[in-house]
């Protein structure tokens, strides 16, 4: 019960951040952030991603080049409600976050295993949240295109990046978002809104 609620609570306060301090944090921190990745289930146990962590500061300006040159056509070509959520938002092609953020967290998923993209989010949202228990905040992040990360990160050709998380200290508070979150459970059919008896 204690467990269910701490987690609970993690996931009630995570927010997106998108502007971070320039605060750096220890290393063994973030090493043991990422080995909750490992714990995640995974298809038939393969963990099937890698995980860089970033901290060269010539290779963050180098990534916020080429996401904020991917995050201008996503921008242009977005249909006319994602511009205007865009808008809402303050998201703009600047990605002042991935130069702000003390360090950068690339996963890469391994296209070869059964279940790489699902296993590999799962294993990110077990990043995020640990991230929210140590006092730290992030952002999944997944630029408009990320084929450029291959070369500049050495990866084997069967990994395709699959999101970049900054973490840090927040710079920002920002509330939850009042989207409409209703019709999204139903019971026994689709479109069934009232509860059933399960006994
Ligand atoms: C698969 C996925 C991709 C996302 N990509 C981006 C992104 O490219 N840029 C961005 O600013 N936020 C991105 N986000 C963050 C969402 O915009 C954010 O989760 C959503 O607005 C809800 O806000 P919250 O995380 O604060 O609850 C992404 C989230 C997910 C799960």
């Amino acid at each position: 019960m204690g467990v269910i609620r701490l987690i609970q609570d993690l996931m009630k306060h995570r927010r997106s951040i998108r502007k971070f301090k320039k605060n750096k944090f220890a290393i063994e921190k973030l090493c043991s952030i990422v080995n909750a990745g490992l714990l995640a289930p995974s298809g038939a146990d393969q963990s099937p991603y890698a995980v860089i962590i970033i901290n060269d500061e010539q290779l963050k300006i180098e990534i916020r080049q080429e996401c904020e040159l991917a995050d201008k056509y996503f921008h242009t070509d977005s249909p006319r409600w994602l511009k205007e959520w865009f808008a809402k938002k303050n998201i703009t092609p600047e990605k002042l976050f991935l130069t702000d953020a003390p360090f950068l967290i690339i996963v890469a998923g391994n296209t070869t295993m059964p279940y790489w993209l699902e296993s590999t989010w799962i294993a990110i949202t077990y990043i995020v949240l640990t991230a929210e228990e140590e006092g730290l905040c992030t952002l999944t992040y997944t630029p408009g295109r990320m084929d450029f990360l291959v070369p500049l990160l050495d990866l084997p050709k069967e990994y395709n990046p699959v999101v970049i998380i900054p973490i840090g200290y927040p710079d920002e508070y920002p509330i939850k978002s009042e989207n409409e979150k209703e019709n999204k459970i139903f019971f026994n059919k689709f479109g069934e809104t009232n509860p059933t008896r399960l006994s």
